[in-house]
């Protein structure tokens, strides 16, 4: 092991001989360092203030050195510990540097592996339906209304004229809220079935005229089958002014159904029934797979029935202050899952909820 000898001989020769062989020395020990611990014991060997072998080289060599060799001696030690520095903070870096390779290489890091890879996220068809729907309309200068999905009974059965007890609400399968038994009938709640009560609700808050449309989630306890989903949406307009006829509503549903399946499909107006519309139609439109002629989605009939529409009933008016002699509108409400699956093709309604990957790819936009 090396020590710092004393010398006897201050001449630049000896001092020279002398320092090689001290760096030889730090060289060789330096070679053998390896881990953090192995060097830390390094350093201080060399380095320390208190006796390390270079603070050694100060005391044996340069405060023994006779005073006219001092000013040499001092610049060849200058140099000397420079150059050990140097040495030992080289050192440091190899160790830093091995113990960083034997981490990466105990936790065999590969990378040339591929990373992970995150899709990007596609819309729904629904909504794509929708916002195409929302789309047409905005451009026929409508604007969007939203009201609650909680809803109460006066909203959505008794303002739209469905009086208590009526057989009318019995065709729409209603979900109701627990425990609402000690309330009025109207103030009751439940899971709206349709988006009509949106029209009361943008009524009593818009003065005439009105042009609104109005999307959203709504329930009904019906059974899931392939054209029936308990939770489904629907997208409602309203449209309400002093000189709106039957023929707007034939105009506006006739051109959003052309716009949706194309120029070349028909649309038929058939009398049916809702307690707020008054005359009330089932809308179809002219099957657009087979052009008419019939096939197995049409029911070989030539028409598949999309909506349900008609002209506000005067009642519906009495109940949000409108006045019907002097104000007239139509209103409409669709089945959007219906409609998409008219537009995909796709003949299972409950494909849009089952959430398969599978089936949600083929909408890549
Ligand atoms: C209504 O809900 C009326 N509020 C529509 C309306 C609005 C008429 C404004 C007049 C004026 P209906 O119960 O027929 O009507 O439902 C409308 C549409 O919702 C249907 O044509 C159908 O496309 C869709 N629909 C009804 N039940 C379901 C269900 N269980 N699953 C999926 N879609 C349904």
């Amino acid at each position: 092991m090396y020590t710092v000898p004393k010398l006897e001989d201050f001449s630049p020769a000896a001092l020279d001989a002398a320092a090689a062989e001290l760096l030889g020395a730090l060289r060789s020990e330096a070679e053998s360092v390896s881990g953090a611990k192995a060097f830390e014991e390094f350093r201080n060997r060399w380095m320390a203030r208190k006796n390390g072998l270079l603070t050694q080289v100060n005391d044996l060599w340069l405060k023994a050195a006779p005073g006219p060799a001092k000013r040499d001696v001092g610049q060849r030690v200058n140099a000397l510990k420079a150059q050990a520095e140097a040495l030992v903070s080289e050192t440091q870096f190899k160790t830093a540097g091995s113990a960083l390779d034997t981490r990466l290489k105990s936790e065999s890091l590969d990378i040339s592996l591929p990373g992970i890879e995150r899709p990007l996220g596609v819309r729904h068809p629904v909504l794509r339906t929708l916002d195409e729907l929302i789309s047409v309309f905005v451009k026929m200068g409508y604007s969007i209304a939203e009201g609650p999905e909680v809803e109460s009974d006066y909203y959505n059965f008794e303002a739209l004229n469905f009086p208590p007890n009526h057989p009318a609400r019995d065709t729409q399968d209603t979900l109701f809220i627990a425990n609402q038994e000690q309330r009025p009938q109207r103030d009751r709640l439940l899971l709206r079935t349709h988006t009509s009560p949106v029209q009361i609700r943008s009524m009593e808050r818009i003065s005439p005229p009105v042009r609104v449309i109005c999307p959203g989630k709504v329930h009904r306890n019906d059974a899931p089958d392939a054209t029936h989903s308990p939770v489904f949406h629907q997208l409602e307009g309203l449209c309400v002014d002093t000189d709106i006829t039957f023929a707007d509503l034939k105009g506006t549903l006739d051109h959003a159904m052309k716009s949706l399946f194309g120029s070349s499909v028909k649309t038929s107006f058939r009398p049916s029934f809702f307690p707020f519309t008054e005359p009330s139609v089932e809308v179809s439109i002219s099957c657009p797979f087979c052009g008419g002629r019939g096939c197995r989605p049409c029911k070989q009939s030539g028409w598949i029935e999309l909506l349900g529409a008609g002209m506000v009933d005067p009642n519906v008016f009495g109940f949000v202050g409108y006045d019907p002699k002097k104000l007239s509108g139509f209103a409409f409400g669709m089945g959007v899952e219906r409609l998409t699956m008219m537009s995909y093709n796709v003949d299972d309604i409950q494909q849009f909820f089952y959430g398969d990957m599978r089936f949600l790819e083929q909408f890549a936009e």
